[in-house]
C-alpha cells in the first residue's frame, strides 16, 4: 500500500492575467489530498472516494483498462473527480512503462471541489506519486509536476496553465510564467480562506476575459496591471525571511496588493456578489488584504490575518458555507506513513 498527499493551493496573485503570459504566484495551503494505492493482480481499477467534498459522498466502480469509466455517480463534481483520478492512471501506467497495471484507489480530500483551491490538481498529483511508487518507478518532482499538468490538460480540454500542479507538487510559493515554473522563497502566510459552497465555470469565466480583453484597450491594460501587481508582490517576498513569521509591516504592504488585485479581477467581471461580500467581511474584520482566488464567479476568497478575528466573521457572514485557517504548505506532495 501507498499513500501520498499533495497540498491544495490559493492565488496570492495573478490568476487570469496569467493565461496571457503575465506571472502569477500561487501558495500552497495545509489542506491536503491524500491518494492511497495498491497494485492488482489483473488490469482493473477500482475508485472510493469518500468525503470528497463538503458534503461528503462514496462512490465505487470497476474499470476496464483506464478509459475513462462509465458509471452513474451522483453530481458532476463526483464525474469530474473520478475522471482526473483516470488520467493520473494513464500518466503513471505510462511513466512506468506498464499499460495494464492495475490499481486500487482510494481518495480523500479536505480541499473543498471546483472552487479554486486547487482539488484537482492534488488528487490528481498526489495520485500519479503513489501510483508510480507502488510500480517501483518513483518519478521527480519535475516530471510528477509535469505529468499531473498533462493529466488535467486532458481532462480539462487544453484549458489548464501549470500553476496548481507545478504548486501542489512543490510546495510553499511559486512563480508561473508560461511554461516557466520556478519555486520561490516566502515567510509563512496566514491564510484565511472563505468558501461559499460554490464553483464558478472556469471556461465561461476565461472567455468572458478574454473577450473584453480584445474588445476594450483599458481591458488588455487591466490585464497588463495585474502583471505589474504580481512583480510588485514578488519583490516583497524575495525581501522576506523565508520559512518565518512575516512583519506587520509586510502583509499589510501584501494585503495592499491583494486588495489592488481583487478590484482589477472584479473589473473583468470574474467576481461574484459572494466573493465580494466576503471580500469586504474579512477587510471590515481587521484582515491585511482579501481577493478571490482562482477563476471567480463563485468558490473561494483568501485574506491574510495572523489572528482569529477574519475566519470568524466569516464565518458569521450571509453566503459563507465554511472558513478557515490554512497555513502555507511548505512541503508539496509527500509519501504519508
Ligand atoms: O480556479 P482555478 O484554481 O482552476 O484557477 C483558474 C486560474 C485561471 O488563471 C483563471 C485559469 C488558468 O488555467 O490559469
Amino acid at each position: 500500500m501507498t499513500v501520498c498527499s499533495a497540498p491544495g493551493k490559493v492565488y496570492l496573485f495573478g490568476e487570469h492575467a496569467v493565461v496571457y503570459g503575465e506571472p502569477a504566484v500561487p501558495a500552497a495551503i495545509e489542506r491536503r489530498a491524500r491518494v492511497t494505492v495498491d497494485p492488482r493482480d489483473d488490469d482493473h481499477v477500482r475508485v472510493t472516494a469518500e468525503d470528497l467534498s463538503l458534503d461528503g459522498f462514496t462512490v465505487e466502480y470497476t474499470g476496464g483498462t483506464g478509459d475513462r469509466p462509465d458509471v452513474d455517480v451522483p453530481t458532476p463534481l463526483v464525474d469530474a473527480a473520478i475522471g482526473y483520478v483516470d488520467a493520473a492512471v494513464r500518466q503513471a501506467r505510462a511513466a512506468a512503462e506498464e499499460p495494464d497495471a492495475g490499481f486500487d484507489i482510494t481518495v480523500e480530500s479536505e480541499i473543498p471541489l471546483g472552487a479554486g483551491l486547487g482539488s484537482s490538481a492534488a488528487v490528481v498529483v498526489a495520485g500519479i506519486d503513489a501510483a508510480t511508487r507502488a510500480l517501483g518507478e518513483p518519478l521527480d518532482r519535475r516530471e510528477l509536476a509535469d505529468r499531473a499538468y498533462r493529466a488535467e490538460f486532458e481532462v480539462q480540454d487544453g484549458e489548464a496553465s501549470r500553476a496548481d500542479t507545478f504548486c501542489s507538487t512543490m510546495g510553499g510559493a511559486v512563480r508561473v510564467e508560461g511554461d516557466d515554473c520556478e519555486p520561490i522563497d516566502a515567510p509563512n502566510l496566514p491564510f484565511v480562506i472563505g468558501f461559499d459552497g460554490g464553483a464558478g465555470d472556469t471556461g465561461e469565466l476565461v472567455a468572458g476575459v478574454r473577450e473584453l480583453r480584445e474588445e476594450y484597450r483599458f481591458a488588455a491594460d487591466t490585464v497588463r496591471s495585474i502583471g505589474d501587481i504580481v512583480r510588485a508582490g514578488e519583490e516583497l517576498l524575495a525581501d522576506a525571511v523565508p520559512e518565518a513569521d512575516p512583519s506587520r509591516e509586510l502583509l499589510v504592504e501584501l494585503g495592499e496588493l491583494m486588495d489592488f488585485n481583487h478590484g482589477l479581477l472584479a473589473a473583468l467581471g470574474v467576481s461574484a456578489r459572494s466573493l465580494d461580500t466576503m471580500v469586504w467581511a474579512a477587510r471590515d474584520a481587521g484582515a491585511h488584504g482579501a481577493k478571490l482566488t482562482g477563476a471567480g464567479g463563485g468558490g473561494c476568497i483568501v485574506a491574510l490575518d495572523p489572528h482569529e478575528e477574519t475566519s470568524t466573521a466569516l464565518s458569521f457572514t450571509q453566503g459563507c458555507e465554511e472558513a478557515f485557517r490554512a497555513e502555507l504548505a511548505t512541503e508539496g506532495v509527500r509519501v504519508e506513513e
